[in-house]
């Protein structure tokens, strides 16, 4: 938690931006996994934390702009809550904290609502993303859960990734720790992973670090040798000679910051000669992508030039053909690299996601794309100071994805589905690094390197 200033600040600031009206704040809610008292983990919701910094279950908050007044909605433990659970501050004490004098029953929320509403007033909401705030804010605004992302306020979502997007010097010390720490766990999988060893007991080694260093994890761990797949959230395979090993993994610290990086290396004491080409080829790419980075440059052309820079490659092994920055603007490029070069990183792994990435990764004007490859470029828009994004490029041979391409003959100016067939069972890689934009140019985060050469991969393998 940072100083209460901090949450003040980030709360005038915010007034000022949306101008009038009430902004309504659902804190999240612990939630049963199999039956209601057994809980999953407890994640408080990211822009409650970022405006309100407390960090405990069933709260809400409401910004009256209006009659510039804040008040958080909250119930003091009953005596059951503190056998089972122990003891907590007051909800006055736990608001003081903060910056926030007002306080009320969580009951009391609903008539609040209504009396606003009653006068007039404009109620803003943030697009919700679990169950129980849809059902919520049905019961406080009337709004049906299928109508409530429509009916979500742009000008409150907006205004809240106008601040967030921009990271301060006491986030980015909370980011850096972060990604130290999930530094800490590539190292540990360079180690580990042998052939013998199984993708689960790497898991469970590198989420180990995590829960003994922050909150834990700022996503599930991504520990595969199918590193094609890009979300592959299974463990079920032994580890073999020849093979690939991803790992995308990253942690949360204490203040809540995630940190987000991924690493391929060889499951082998080295990488066979297509694998060594493939790397080198992806590195390249990685290059050409942070070679771009600059103030006021859009990160499309980072991923436009990461993209041609793959399409060069496999040109030179005969699997494209035809004009390299052609290929990666029509979308080409997509049968190798189908995601985007990277995304907002902060207090979610992801953004503010939930907030639309329309609004986070695109400037105003420019519609996200809707076709394959481009539409999962969470990032387009030009960079500015203090944006926070991760840059991973990969190369993934999807032998369903490839078929299906190959099916419906797309691209065939510029792929050879024919020569391709023989790399099928390739797999994927892909590393990821952290960058904040300073006036200054991208720097990359975290105060020990990540392995990234082939020699840092062997050294980290032996360490
Ligand atoms: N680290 C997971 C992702 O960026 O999608
Ligand atoms: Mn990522």
């Amino acid at each position: 938690m940072f100083a209460k200033e901090t949450y003040i600040r980030r709360r005038e600031r915010l007034k000022k931006d949306v101008g009038t009206g009430i902004l309504l704040f659902l804190g999240n809610n612990e939630v049963g996994m199999n039956y209601e008292d057994n809980t999953y983990h407890f994640r408080q919701d990211s822009s409650f934390l970022y405006f309100f910094g407390l960090d405990y279950a069933g709260l809400a908050a409401v910004i009256d702009i209006d009659e510039d007044r804040e008040v958080v909605f909250g119930n003091d433990l009953t005596i059951d809550d503190i056998v089972w659970q122990g003891t907590q501050p007051t909800l006055k004490e736990k608001s003081e904290v903060v910056g926030v004098h007002s306080t009320l029953p969580l009951g009391d929320l609903a008539g609040y609502l209504s009396r606003a509403a009653a006068k007039g007033q404009r109620i803003h909401f943030l697009p919700p993303y679990r169950g129980d705030h849809k059902i919520w804010l049905n019961e406080l605004l009337g709004v049906k859960p299928q109508e409530q992302k429509a009916a979500a306020s742009v000008d409150f979502v907006k205004a809240v990734v106008a601040q967030r997007n921009h990271k301060d010097a006491e986030e980015l010390a909370a980011i850096e720790k972060a990604v130290d720490i999930s530094t800490r766990m590539h190292l540990e999988a360079y180690r580990l992973a042998k052939p013998g060893v199984r993708e689960a007991t790497v898991a469970a080694a590198v989420e180990r670090i995590a829960s003994d260093e922050g909150i834990g994890l700022s996503f599930p761990t991504i520990a595969t040798v199918q590193g094609q797949i890009l979300h592959n959230h299974g463990y079920v395979h032994t580890l073999e000679e020849g093979q690939i090993f991803l790992l995308d993994a990253g942690a949360e610290c204490s203040e809540h910051y995630a940190g987000d990086l991924s690493s391929a290396f060889p499951v082998s004491e080295k990488f066979t000669e297509r694998q060594e080409f493939i790397y080198n080829l992806h590195l390249a790419s990685f290059q050409a992508a942070v070679d771009t980075l600059a103030l006021g440059v859009p990160f499309r052309n980072a991923h436009i030039a990461a993209a041609a820079k793959i399409v060069e490659g496999m040109k030179e092994i005969g699997l494209m053909k035809g004009n390299a920055q052609d290929a990666a603007e029509s979308g080409a490029y997509a049968i190798f690299f189908p995601c985007g070069l990277g995304h907002m990183m902060g207090l979610d792994v992801h953004d503010m996601e939930n907030l639309g990435e329309q609004y986070v990764g695109y400037p105003e004007g420019v519609a996200k794309s809707t076709q394959f490859g481009f539409k999962s470029l969470r990032l387009a828009r030009p960079l500015e100071e203090g944006f926070v994004f991760t840059v991973e490029p990969g190369i993934y041979f999807m032998p369903e994805l490839i078929d299906k391409w190959h099916a419906e003959k797309k691209f065939t100016e510029f792929i050879n589905y024919d020569k391709i067939e023989d790399w099928k069972g390739f797999t994927g890689l892909r590393n990821e690094l952290d960058y904040v934009m300073t006036k200054d140019g991208a720097r990359l985060l975290g105060t020990v390197k990540k392995p990234m050469s082939i020699e840092e991969i062997y050294a980290a393998k032996n360490a």
